[in-house]
């Protein structure tokens, strides 16, 4: 590879290369595997037939293009060409339109365009036009003065599955081609340091006037003859040329040569280039033909503008470079299949979707950072363009999507969940077509988004938040207006949870008896009378837009939001994925009507709007019990008498449930995960998801699945499956075993896997010592511990029937706090409350449980 340096010598004996003619009648059928010849313009119709002089198998160019019409050379031309030159495909609409043809990636292939004008339009004007091998221009193709046609060929080694061959309009002249033909070329050959080879000229050696290509040339090279006859003279041989290597030139070819007149005088050959910076490759194909005497040797220096070249060569090519990358691979298949689906045949939808920048496909954005790095659909906006169906899951594919505008069409269906999982995702506009079903929460959940569904007058939407969304959580005010058919399907999805909502909201002051008589009330206002119902544009508004995630419960997530401004409030809202998740909520919801008390944690509304259910409770700052057991709050762990503080409460709030509520309820699912402290470190039990009431009689219950968190369940109705309140009360004195021991309710590695069993097992070595949480420093009443161990032993009694009631648990959890408190000079003499407030940190607050 040099700088346009032209003149070829072989200083040297004889030559090579020139005709055999014995061999051209052997043209046998040869492979043509991985071929692609089109004849461009053939009807779709026509099946594909062979060209008599090459036995090559040409079809239509119907599938690997869009656009363009079809026309063939007039009459007065059909003389001079022949088939598949007569039909061809112009363009008369857009600036660029291409071919599409799938090829293997990394493989150099032999691309030919052939382009006879035949005056097919009558204008008798030789048209003009840029032929463009993806992004890149590869060469202007100019009709006039060739009379005889024009053939473009390049070897380009593709970088994708798929390769576009592109004519692009520069003036007022249509663009059209005859021929398209790709043929693969052997891996290890015509290699370049950069760019492609743009076919300059490709001589053989011989006197004949016969051009040579298929089959003759396996790879369909087209090799014309050229010979000096002043100054060469032509050697031939009838024998079997040996020259195969990847090249494989033709035997044809390799037969014949052209050798000086003297040998004095070197083999001279001289070519012109369109520059002098243009950078070429020359290929000489030597071969040996002529027997030599077994002594004798050829030899011969060959130079290249004076200098010695190492090249072989008959081919040349010059390089051109194809520097701008094509799209991302899989942004260009998404987008095409989402043509495909809408079946769109917009002018500028073709070749390359986005570059280069001046044929960015219409209703695209691309980030084409340079043109070293392949560009990214950004925006798809098919806004007005007549689509139906519905929208198409292609667009899932587009993953560096920010954009998508498929407003005012007339697409079906329902709003996919997908949209939401796409990461990129910032605009959605659906308005203004006819799309049906519910939108899927986690669409109108999705951060950031802003979405807009106007005028799909079958949306189910009943927040006000499916119209402009906006970033921030904003909302304006809900004209999707829900009709009433529409509640129809509504309501066979959600019409139990509904049912619950009438019903209980109708009974509430009926039958439902709430005697709390023996509670005393807090100083907080009655959640009954602030319980409200929200829209969800409310929750959206309270909850900023999702911002702050509390926790994830069994059945959502658990968000912070704000209440009126100020009171704070934890929102959880139900993941219709999960259907147990669903009837847990039920539970909650029927409970939480029903009942309210100081130690249950308060339901401050909730939202029933379409597919979007969410209970909004009250604010508990210090988050839950074993967090604080855990130390994984930070600051001081709990004392002795604010542990105590704390299972009076829960307990009190249990002995609500079962004896307060008519009737009464089990909460299954007492846990220190459960017990939630608020502010003030005032403790409410949480998550009454699996909560059952049962007949007021007292009849026990079997229920059909036992529930609850292993370790804390209750092996008696593990066993039977018979439920009742002494099910709750095995699960607080596994509570009170935690908050003494401190230890894991089960940890393998322990003597006794089960705390019970272990402690248990401790009791009987006689020292409470070894039980007690070390980090309580021995500083508690030690008659208080006792009694509060043997009460966790009774409630942990095999026997339903031989442990306590919540009632008698309260009076004796109460009685081991008095001998605590009663007891003197000791090194706490502060409030428990304001020692953990200067304690310990506050500010992270979670709510109703995750279990
Ligand atoms: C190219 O390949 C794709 C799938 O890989 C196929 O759907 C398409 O029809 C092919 N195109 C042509 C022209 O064969
Ligand atoms: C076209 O081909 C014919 C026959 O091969 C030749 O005589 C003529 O000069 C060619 N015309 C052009 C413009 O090259
Ligand atoms: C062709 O060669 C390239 C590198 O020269 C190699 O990566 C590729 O695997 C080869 N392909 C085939 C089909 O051999
Ligand atoms: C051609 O030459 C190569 C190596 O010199 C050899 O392996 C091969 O057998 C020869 N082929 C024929 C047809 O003689
Ligand atoms: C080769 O031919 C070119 C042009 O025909 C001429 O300029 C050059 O001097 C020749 N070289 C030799 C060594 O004869
Ligand atoms: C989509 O295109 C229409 C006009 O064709 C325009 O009004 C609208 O703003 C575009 N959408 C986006 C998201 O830019
Ligand atoms: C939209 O599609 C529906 C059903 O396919 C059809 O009845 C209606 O006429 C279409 N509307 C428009 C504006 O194309
Ligand atoms: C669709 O909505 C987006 C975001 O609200 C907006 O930018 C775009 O202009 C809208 N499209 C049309 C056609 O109004
Ligand atoms: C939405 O409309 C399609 C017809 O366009 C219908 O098949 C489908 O059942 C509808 N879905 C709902 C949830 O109404
Ligand atoms: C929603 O946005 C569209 C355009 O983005 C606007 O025309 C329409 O008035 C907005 N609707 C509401 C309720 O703000």
């Amino acid at each position: 590879m040099e700088k346009q340096p032209q003149a070829l010598r072989l200083c040297a004996l004889t030559l090579i290369c020139i005709t055999l003619s014995s061999l051209l009648h052997h043209v046998e059928a040869q492979n043509q595997k991985g071929f692609i010849s089109l004849d461009c313009g053939l009807s779709p119709n026509e099946p594909p037939y062979n060209d008599p002089s090459t036995g090559l198998t040409y079809s239509t160019d119907d599938g690997f293009v869009q656009s363009g019409k079809t026309g063939k050379i007039q009459k007065e031309f059909e003389a001079i060409f022949s088939k598949p030159s007569l039909k061809l495909r112009y363009f008369p609409d857009g600036v660029r339109n291409c071919y599409t043809v799938n090829v293997t990636e990394g493989t150099n292939y032999l691309i030919k365009a052939v382009f006879v004008y035949g005056n097919y339009d009558g204008l008798a004007n030789d048209p003009s036009f840029d032929l463009y091998l993806g992004p890149n221009v590869w060469s202007t193709v100019d009709m006039n003065g060739r009379t005889n046609g024009t053939i473009e060929e390049i070897i380009h080694r593709t970088i994708s599955k798929s390769l576009q061959v592109c004519l692009v309009k520069t003036g007022t002249s249509n663009p059209f081609i005859n021929t398209l033909e790709l043929r693969p070329l052997k891996n290890n050959t015509y290699n370049t340091q950069s760019g492609s080879l743009k076919y300059f000229f490709r001589y053989y050696f011989s006197t004949s006037d016969r051009t040579i290509r298929y089959p003759n040339d396996v790879h369909d090279r087209k090799w014309y003859p050229f010979f000096d006859s002043k100054e060469w003279t032509e050697v031939t041989t009838d024998l079997n040329v040996n020259a195969s290597n990847g090249y494989e030139p033709p035997q044809i070819v390799m037969a014949s040569a052209s050798t000086p007149i003297s040998t004095f005088w070197p083999w001279n050959f001289t070519w012109s280039l369109p520059s002098s910076t243009t950078q070429f490759y020359v290929y000489l194909h030597f071969a040996e033909i002529q027997t030599l005497k077994p002594l004798d040797t050829r030899e011969f220096k060959v130079t290249m503008n004076g200098k010695l070249a190492y090249e072989r060569a008959l081919e040349l090519f010059t390089v051109i470079d194809f520097p701008q990358l094509e799209t991302n691979q899989d942004d260009v298949v998404a987008i095409k299949g989402i043509q495909n689906t809408y079946g769109l045949t917009r002018v500028t939808w073709n070749g390359d979707p986005c570059v280069p920048k001046q044929f960015l496909w219409d209703g695209l954005n691309c980030n084409s950072l340079d043109i070293s790095t392949p560009p990214l659909i950004t925006s798809l906006n098919l806004s007005s363009s007549q689509l139906t169906g519905i929208i198409a899951p292609g667009i899932n594919d587009l993953i560096h999507l920010q954009e998508l505008d498929l407003s005012n069409n007339n697409l079906t269906g329902g709003v996919p969940e997908f949209l939401a999982g796409m990461k990129s995702l910032l605009v959605i506009n659906l308005s203004g077509n006819n799309l049906n079903g519910t939108v899927p929460q986690a669409i109108l959940q999705k951060k950031g988004l802003k979405l807009n569904l106007e005028g799909n007058s079958d949306l189910i939407c009943l927040g006000g938040l499916c119209v402009n969304k906006t970033g921030h959580g904003g909302s304006k005010k809900p004209n999707v207006v829900v009709p009433a058919v529409a509640s129809v399907a509504f309501l066979v999805v959600l019409g139990s949870a509904l049912a619950f909502f009438l019903v209980f909201k109708k009974k509430k002051n009926a039958n439902i008896e709430v005697s709390d008589d023996r509670t005393t009330r807090s100083s907080e206002p009655a959640i009954m009378t602030k319980n409200k119902r929200f829209t969800y544009s409310e929750v959206v508004t309270m909850t900023n837009n999702f911002e702050r995630v509390l926790g994830k419960g069994g059945f959502g997530m658990v968000y912070h939001g704000t209440v009126s401004g100020t009171e704070q409030v934890a929102v959880k809202m139900l993941s219709h994925s999960s259907s147990q998740g669903y009837k847990e909520f039920k539970a909650e919801v029927e409970l939480l009507l029903r009942v309210h008390h100081k130690n249950l944690v308060g339901l401050v509304g909730y939202c029933d709007e379409g597919e979007n259910l969410a209970l909004i409770y009250e604010y508990m700052a210090n988050g839950d019990l074993r967090e604080h057991m855990s130390g994984k709050r930070g600051g001081s762990i709990l004392n002795w008498e604010t542990r105590l503080k704390i299972v009076v409460e829960s307990a009190q709030g249990l002995e609500y449930l079962h004896n307060g509520c008519k009737p009464p309820m089990v909460h299954r699912d007492v846990k220190t995960t459960n017990i939630l402290l608020n502010e003030h470190f005032q403790a409410k039990l949480a998550d009454f998801g699996l909560s059952r009431s049962f007949p007021i009689e007292g009849e026990t219950h079997v229920s059909t699945v036992v529930a609850g968190t292993p370790g804390y369940l209750d092996p008696e109705y593990y066993r039977t499956n018979w439920l009742n309140e002494k099910s709750d009360v095995y699960s607080f004195g596994i509570v009170l075993l935690e908050i003494i021991t401190n230890q894991p309710v089960i940890n393998q590695s322990r003597e006794k896997p089960h705390i019970a069993e272990w402690v248990g097992l401790m009791l009987t070595k006689g020292d409470i010592k070894n039980i007690m949480d070390p980090n309580l420093y021995g500083d508690y009443d030690s008659g208080s511990v006792w009694r509060a161990v043997e009460l966790a032993m009774s409630c942990l009694n095999p026997s339903s029937a031989r442990r306590p009631t919540m009632s008698q648990v309260v009076i004796e959890i109460n009685e081991c706090l008095a001998y605590e408190n009663s007891r003197g000079g000791t090194s706490h003499n502060m409030n428990s409350q304001s020692s953990i407030e200067v304690s310990m940190n506050f500010d992270i607050g979670i709510t109703p449980g995750p279990r």
